[in-house]
């Protein structure tokens, strides 16, 4: 059964969480983007090393320079590989087109470009942080508040419904901006995305110690993967109501679709009946976290599984008639997914509960649930963070890792030996 928080921070939380999805995208905003050389000085961000003494750690530049992959982003775009993409795809260069800018640089306009911005510096600081034109010269004083700062346009990446969006921008897509098919027909890799999976693999720049706290909410890393599965779920539905997916053409965007649908040897046969109902041989719309979803809620909010899954099922139907019967399955989806959103990102879940998810999820694996790579792979990341969570992951360790090493390549992906690693690791719990 699930406990709401009952403390002030969760309706701070509450209230925070809807106000964020609101906020624009550091991308959107409209104030300056002031480079990454006006936060990267030795008396800001650019110290040596760790500032004891301040609430945060000053070195934040050093470790984007050196460890952060963002920070190389637009070198990437200099790499053989990129010019080979940018070839294929009939550009003069990666590192000049606008296609690849809007997501390895903070590609902002003209006008939004301070003096000491470059897009050579790749996915700054104020590209996930948004334009410090109003509020570079006044965040450092001590006697301003973060709510101070987000309201000079300052991006709340400490909530996690807002922080999903912000990282899928770039590690999904927007209406602007989208790794395509032709994109990933000429080298692209594809892109995955898990909000904590992701989170922890960004070099840490922060920690959330007590002055964090006493600024900022402490997400538990049950929340920010709830959160990161809904609200990529409604990004993804959102998107299929987007010129992306609903321009007219013979073939529609295959980037929605699941990879494997296509691209898999015809010797392998994988056929069996899944719980969408679609006949034989349909190209399937890649609804990874949508289903992960479903599996969650069997043990949150049972309630809810069969209304959402019924929705899902017309969405799949709808993909086989037209795209206008796709947009309209969408947007109802995606209502009903909006109030979820806000409860996973904010609820607290026990140990207890936390078990639960753990073995629901891996019942549901071993029964072949989660049949298409995509859904696997997030299956495993989800049973990986609440097994870091509950604690007993180093004890599971070995069987842990064998689960991962049938996700690990996506072109070795054997559905049915995902199910019997699951079961073995169900075995261990
Ligand atoms: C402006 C676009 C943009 C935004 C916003 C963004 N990213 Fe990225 N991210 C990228 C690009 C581009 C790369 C690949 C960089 C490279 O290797 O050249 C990347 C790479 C990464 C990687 C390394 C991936 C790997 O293969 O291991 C992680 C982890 C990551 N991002 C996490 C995040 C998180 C967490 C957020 C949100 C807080 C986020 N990103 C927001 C564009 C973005
Ligand atoms: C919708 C956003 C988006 C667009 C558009 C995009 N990329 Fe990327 N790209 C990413 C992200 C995110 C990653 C990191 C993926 C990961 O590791 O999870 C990436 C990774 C890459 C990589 C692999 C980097 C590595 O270290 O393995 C190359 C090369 C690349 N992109 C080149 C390009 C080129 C060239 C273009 C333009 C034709 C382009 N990208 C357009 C978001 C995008
Ligand atoms: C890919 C997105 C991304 C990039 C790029 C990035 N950050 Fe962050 N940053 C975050 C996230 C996420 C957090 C943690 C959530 C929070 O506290 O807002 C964070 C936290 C911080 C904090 C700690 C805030 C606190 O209250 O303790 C500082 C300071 C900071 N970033 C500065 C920088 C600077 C300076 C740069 C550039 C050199 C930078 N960040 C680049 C995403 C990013
Ligand atoms: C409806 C079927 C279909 C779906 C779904 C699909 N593709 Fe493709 N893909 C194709 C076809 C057809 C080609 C062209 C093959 C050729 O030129 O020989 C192709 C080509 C490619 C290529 C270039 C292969 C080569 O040898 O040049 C890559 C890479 C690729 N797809 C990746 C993806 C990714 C990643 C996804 C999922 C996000 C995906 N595809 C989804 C049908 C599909």
């Amino acid at each position: 059964m699930v406990r709401r928080k009952l403390t002030a921070l969760a309706l701070l939380l509450g209230l925070a969480g809807t106000a964020a999805l609101a906020q624009p995208l550091p991308e959107e905003g409209r104030d300056i983007h002031e480079g990454v050389a006006s936060c990267a000085t030795s008396v800001c961000h650019g110290k040596v090393s760790a500032d004891p003494a301040a609430n945060v750690w000053l070195n934040e530049y050093r470790i984007w320079l050196r460890q952060d992959y963002h920070s190389r982003a637009y070198r990437t775009l200099q790499s053989a590989q990129s010019q080979a993409i940018a070839a294929k795809l009939g550009l003069p260069s990666a590192h000049a087109a606008k296609i690849c800018l809007d997501c390895h640089a903070d590609n902002v306009t003209a006008e939004a470009r301070g003096r000491r911005f470059q897009i050579s510096d790749g996915v700054g600081c104020e590209a996930c942080h948004g334009g410090g034109g109003q509020w570079l010269e006044s965040h450092a004083e001590a006697s301003t508040s973060h709510a101070d700062n987000v309201a000079k346009g300052m991006y709340p990446t400490e909530l996690p419904l807002a922080r999903a969006r912000l990282c899928l921008s770039c590690h999904l897509g927007t209406k602007d901006k989208f790794a395509t098919h032709e994109i990933m027909g000429a080298g692209h890799p594809r892109l995955a995305f898990e909000l904590e999976t992701f989170t922890v693999n960004q070099p840490a720049h922060y920690e959330v110690d007590a002055d964090y706290r006493e600024r900022k909410p402490a997400i538990a890393p049950v929340n920010m993967w709830l959160a990161g599965l809904a609200i990529t779920g409604m990004h993804t539905l959102e998107l299929l109501q987007e010129d992306w997916f609903t321009k007219p053409s013979l073939v529609p965007e295959l980037s929605f679709f699941q990879c494997h649908a296509c691209h898999h040897p015809m010797d392998d046969l994988r056929w069996s009946e899944e719980a969408d109902g679609l006949p034989p041989g349909s190209v399937r719309l890649n609804d990874a976290s949508l289903v992960l979803l479903l599996a969650v809620l069997e043990t949150l909010e049972p309630d809810a599984v069969d209304p959402l899954r019924s929705d899902l099922n017309a969405l799949h139907r709808a993909s086989q008639q037209s795209r206008q019967q796709v947009v309209t399955a969408a947007r109802t989806l995606q209502q009903r997914l909006e109030p979820l959103a806000e409860r996973l990102g904010n609820d607290t879940y026990g140990t207890e509960q936390q078990r639960l998810l753990r073995r629901e999820l891996l019942a549901q694996a071993a029964a072949q649930r989660f049949r298409h790579f995509t859904a696997a792979e997030q299956a495993f990341l989800a049973v990986e963070t609440l097994s870091l969570s509950l604690g007993d992951a180093p004890r599971l360790k070995s069987p842990l890792d064998a689960l991962y090493g049938s996700v690990e390549d996506e072109n070795r992906f054997v559905p049915q030996q995902f199910a019997v690693l699951a079961r073995q690791l169900m075995g261990a719990l």
